[in-house]
């Protein structure tokens, strides 16, 4: 048990939010990015674009076609909206993507065998690859200011902090398995066809690294401390999606602020509360498949889900 802990404490230095999430794209050394890119070149299925359409997904994809506040500003408007939202869903996808080297890195280092290491050691390199290929379709370098999702915030403390089983359980069963629900939804709606390519693609892997966890989750016994980190953190997973107001933001950037009358109905008008309970309703059937030891019913008694 000491072991087990001097491990975790140890390795809570390499992930600083900066380290996780912002460590720069580039080392300066252009041999090394020849190297890096000629090994890409053959790995990602979609090369780096030099032209881009204003946006990927439109106004359906967030219910807006429905929105009067969003109808209601001038044509620019609209774009810059729509060209904001797809910068928000590449960098969201970029960022976690970037966040997989740290958590791949840790886990091969915790993990119990030589098949764990492997499956690591693969999840790490998938997860390099999968960053490139939303790089080689943005025009924008994400910034954590005008980009962030307050989700990346749990993420980046729950790998610096988490037990071995709560990373399984947390980022790999419900995070991945987040991940893997918003990559098909982007994909389906994406309007430009290489990006849709990439979210099929991408997807396989998704599913390996979630399912992957929901083995691992069901393999091992989770002790006292680790119950309590998995409930905390998923509880607050939970309330960083449900509490995010990427939406609202994207109108108020080009509308000035709403009042709480306004927000009230822009968000009916897009439905917005059924797309909450949906996403509930997912996180929960995820969990049900990892619900040996009672999670389900204690998120369900905190009204969680
Ligand atoms: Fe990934
Ligand atoms: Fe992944």
């Amino acid at each position: 048990m000491n072991n087990k802990k001097n491990e975790t404490e140890a390795l809570k230095i390499f992930f600083s939010e900066d380290e996780v999430f912002h460590i720069p794209t580039d080392s300066k050394n252009k041999v090394l990015q020849q190297l890096l890119e000629s090994a890409f070149g053959k790995l990602t299925i979609e090369p780096k674009k030099s032209e881009f359409p204003n946006h990927f997904w439109s106004e359906k994809r967030y219910g807006f076609d429905k929105s009067k506040s969003y109808l209601a500003l001038d044509v620019q408007q609209k774009q810059r909206t729509l060209r904001h939202l797809t910068e928000l869903n590449l960098s969201l996808s970029y960022f976690i993507e970037k966040s997989g080297h740290n958590y791949g890195a840790k886990m091969i280092l915790l993990a119990k065998n030589q098949d764990e290491k492997a499956l690591y050691s693969l999840f790490a390199a998938e997860e390099a690859i999968h960053q490139k290929e939303f790089i080689n379709h943005m025009w924008f370098t994400p910034n954590k200011d005008i980009h962030w999702h307050p989700m990346l915030d749990v993420l980046g403390e729950v790998m610096c902090e988490g037990e071995r089983n709560t990373l399984i359980y947390v980022v790999q069963v419900l995070l991945e398995g987040f991940g893997m629900s918003f990559y098909s939804g982007l994909g389906e709606s994406c309007e430009f066809s290489p990006m849709r390519n990439v979210y099929s693609r991408i997807l396989q892997d998704e599913a390996r690294h979630h399912g992957s966890g929901v083995i691992l989750a069901n393999f091992y016994d989770v002790d006292q401390n680790e119950k309590e980190q998995i409930f905390e953190y998923t509880k607050k997973f939970i309330h960083a999606l449900q509490n995010a107001s990427w939406f609202v933001n994207a109108i108020e950037r080009e509308s000035g602020p709403m009042s709480i009358e306004e927000k009230k109905t822009f968000l009916e008008n897009i439905s917005y509360e059924e797309t909450l309970t949906a996403r509930r309703r997912k996180i929960r059937d995820m969990l049900l498949k990892v619900d040996s030891w009672g999670l389900v019913s204690m998120l369900e008694k905190d009204k969680v889900i």
